[in-house]
């Protein structure tokens, strides 16, 4: 059995990724190991069989131990270790959660439903650095890879409506703080039927633009707002978060020498877990819409394609049905005033599961049988 060593386990894709080895039994395959960069000795996760103290996620020589390493500790973290591991002479395989690696050229972006050949290859030339993908492009690509795959797709342009959680634990905790907040200054006018909803809307905003708002994470309000900009920016106003758009496609699809060119507005909304996106694809041909939908369908088993009705829409296509769930939504397909070669879609994925823990995992799987 191979020894797998697992740093940054405690986290929120941590913990995920957590929950979804124990729910599939994965562990059972593996000799865990688990690694901690403060509680060396501590007593590690409960995850149905014995398993030794916890090691430090430091110390070279108990990570040189492992066969695979998966780490969620973070790109700091990965930025530290990883190179003096490999100077140690160490061919274990690296499979991470952070984006430090992802665009090396001895790193593979690991969305398997999607580019298992890609991997595969990757395998066969003995890359051994396996890194999961920014949560937007790997949600856009279960909803909407089967286009890719088949080389319909000239451009596309995705317009973000992206949950707390891709910003972190501490900002999904001040988000509801913040709508805690907003609901108890207008409390009072709310529980009287005659009051003026200006008068309510007054206090709220009131309340939004107060200097005592809790802020510390995101630096502004999200609830009762939106915050359209996501990470640092790389160049010309484009965010990273929008970069990672064209880069990552991309490369996940192994195109890299021929782009398909791919750009938007990345924006935070105010959902928990679920990244939403509006996309517009412009088709190379004029595909009928029944043969997209079954292109769509067929592509992997966990994408749904939910009919462009408003009762069906409403129902199914937010984050609030589809949070906690493996599924990727994908409706709102329909040919735009633009031509017929100009196809509108909108997806919904849980960011924690294809979009963080989900493919590492399922890495694993691939490495182990
Ligand atoms: N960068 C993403 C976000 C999450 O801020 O929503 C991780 O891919």
């Amino acid at each position: 059995m191979k020894q797998v060593g697992f740093v940054g386990w405690r986290g929120m894709v941590g913990s995920v990724l957590m929950q979804r080895m124990r729910e599939e039994d994965d562990f059972s395959l593996v000799e865990p190991v688990f690694f901690t960069t403060s509680q060396k000795g501590g007593k590690g996760p409960d995850i149905g069989k014995d398993i030794p103290p916890l090691k430090d996620a430091r110390d070279v020589t108990e990570l040189k131990k492992m066969d695979v390493i998966v780490s969620c500790q973070g790109g700091d973290y990965t930025n530290e270790v990883i190179g003096k591991l490999r100077e140690s002479g160490w061919k274990g395989y690296w499979i991470d959660a952070a984006s430090t690696l992802r665009m090396k050229d001895d790193a593979v972006i690991i969305l398997d439903p999607v580019n298992m050949p890609v991997i595969k290859q990757a395998l066969h030339e003995g890359v051994k650095n396996y890194i999961g993908g920014n949560c937007t492009v790997s949600l856009m690509l279960m909803a909407v890879g089967g286009l890719f795959e088949k080389n319909m797709v000239d451009w596309m342009s995705a317009m973000t409506y992206q949950a707390a959680s891709g910003a972190g634990a501490q900002n999904m905790r001040e988000l509801l703080l913040q709508m805690g907040e907003t609901h108890r200054v207008a409390e009072d006018l709310l529980s009287d039927p005659a009051s003026s909803i200006l008068d309510i809307d007054r206090e709220v905003a009131e309340k939004l633009r107060d200097k005592e708002f809790p802020v510390e994470n995101f630096g502004v309000p999200l609830a009762g707002s939106l915050i359209p900009w996501i990470d640092k920016e790389v160049a010309h106003g484009q965010s990273r978060e929008e970069w990672k758009g064209q880069a990552e496609t991309n490369k996940i699809l192994g195109h890299t020498d021929k782009p398909v060119p791919v750009d938007g507005i990345c924006v935070r909304i105010g959902s928990m877990r679920c990244h939403s996106q509006a996309l517009t694809i412009k088709l190379k041909q004029n595909i009928p819409l029944d043969e997209i939908e079954d292109v769509i369908a067929q592509s992997n088993d966990w994408v749904r394609v939910i009919p462009n009705e408003r009762e069906r829409t409403t129902k199914e296509l937010t984050p609030v049905a589809v949070t906690g769930k493996l599924d990727v939504h994908v409706g709102r397909l329909r040919k735009l005033n633009m031509g017929e070669e100009y196809l509108s879609a909108f997806t919904v994925g849980d960011q924690l599961l294809w979009g963080a823990a989900e493919p590492l995992r399922r890495m694993l799987r691939i490495l182990i049988q």
